[in-house]
């Protein structure tokens, strides 16, 4: 396990359902540009990244009305969405072996996650390019949790310690990706097929600012952060 190559996945096949918008979220204007614009040039912001495949839906009339060319060769559309994120991540895998070793390390990104910053893919590219297993980006639990009872009332406060939320990018070495995946149990994450291997994925210190646009307020909410970035520069 020597690989120094890196390379960006990013799931592109959703639907947006909840969003409720006529086009997929990740096709929605975010400072003028398609959110998914964002998600990739994020990724490639950092010069370690080889190349970013970009799993799309084979039915996907979107992607190619946007211009990529600054990227030139660094994005690569694969249309080889599925019906889920995990079949969408692992056909996007399966797709792009050609291009890939199996010790090469796959950074799994979601399109829905547009404000990446350059200082968490750095920290989480630094920590765990010598690690054995890869790991993810993530956010300690800052707020106090209550589980809810039927009716909607507190049965109970859950403790918070040492429970963190999930983000992506997710880094994994290409081929323990493809066997954790290509196992029968579908999570929700490449971190959670990673564990049911028996392995410890690293927990990597996220920010709260990677959030995944999932309803319209969020939309909202990326485009201020990145307008606030945009601003800074
Ligand atoms: N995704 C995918 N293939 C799918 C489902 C989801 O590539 N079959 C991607 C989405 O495009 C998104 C990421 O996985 O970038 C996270 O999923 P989510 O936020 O749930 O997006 P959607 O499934 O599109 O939204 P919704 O669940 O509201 O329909
Ligand atoms: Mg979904």
């Amino acid at each position: 396990m020597t690989s120094e190559r890196f390379f960006g996945l990013v799931a592109a096949a959703g639907a947006g359902e909840r969003m409720g918008q006529a086009k997929p979220k990740q096709y929605l204007e975010v400072l003028g540009r398609p959110m998914l614009y964002h998600s990739v040039s994020a990724l490639l912001a950092d010069a370690r990244i080889d190349t970013v495949f970009v799993v799309l839906a084979p039915t996907d009339d979107e992607f190619k009305r946007y211009a990529w060319g600054e990227f030139g060769e660094r994005v690569a559309p694969l249309y080889c969405g599925g019906a889920t994120r995990h079949d969408s991540v692992l056909n996007g895998l399966v797709a792009a072996s050609s291009a890939i070793e199996p010790d090469d390390w796959i950074l799994v990104h979601d399109a829905a996650r547009p404000c990446l910053a350059p200082r968490e893919l750095r920290r989480l590219l630094d920590t765990l390019a010598a690690d054995e297993v890869g790991g993810i980006l993530a956010v300690p639990v800052a707020d106090t949790l209550k589980r809810a009872d039927f009716a909607g009332r507190i049965q109970a406060t859950e403790p918070r310690e040492q429970l963190w939320q999930a983000q992506t990018p997710q880094m994994f070495r290409h081929g323990l990706l493809l066997e954790a995946l290509g196992g029968t149990a579908k999570l929700s994450d490449e971190a959670g097929a990673v564990e049911a291997l028996g392995l410890k994925p690293k927990l990597v210190q996220g920010s709260a600012a990677n959030l995944k646009v999932t309803y319209a307020e969020d939309l909202q909410l990326a485009q201020s952060i990145l307008r606030s970035r945009e601003a800074r520069t």
